[in-house]
């Protein structure tokens, strides 16, 4: 496979995957910290940190659909 079908594997299947999956995620657990955040604070910072960790990830495929 040449470097350029490899990038339009990468794109094609695992930047579909969490371009689908992080936002349906984000609702969960958005949801979740909502409804259970008060009795049991850990999922305020789950909640917190997948936020971040998905922010980042968005970045990180931007940069590389664009830029690579
Ligand atoms: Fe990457």
């Amino acid at each position: 496979m040449s470097l350029t079908e490899l990038a339009d594997h990468i794109e094609r299947i695992h930047h579909t995957y969490l371009h689908t999956e992080l936002p349906c995620l984000e609702k969960m657990v958005t949801k979740v910290a909502a409804a259970h955040g008060e009795k049991e604070p850990r999922l305020m910072r789950i909640k917190d940190i997948f936020l971040a960790l998905s922010a980042e990830l968005a970045t990180h495929l931007m940069k590389e659909e664009q830029i690579l």
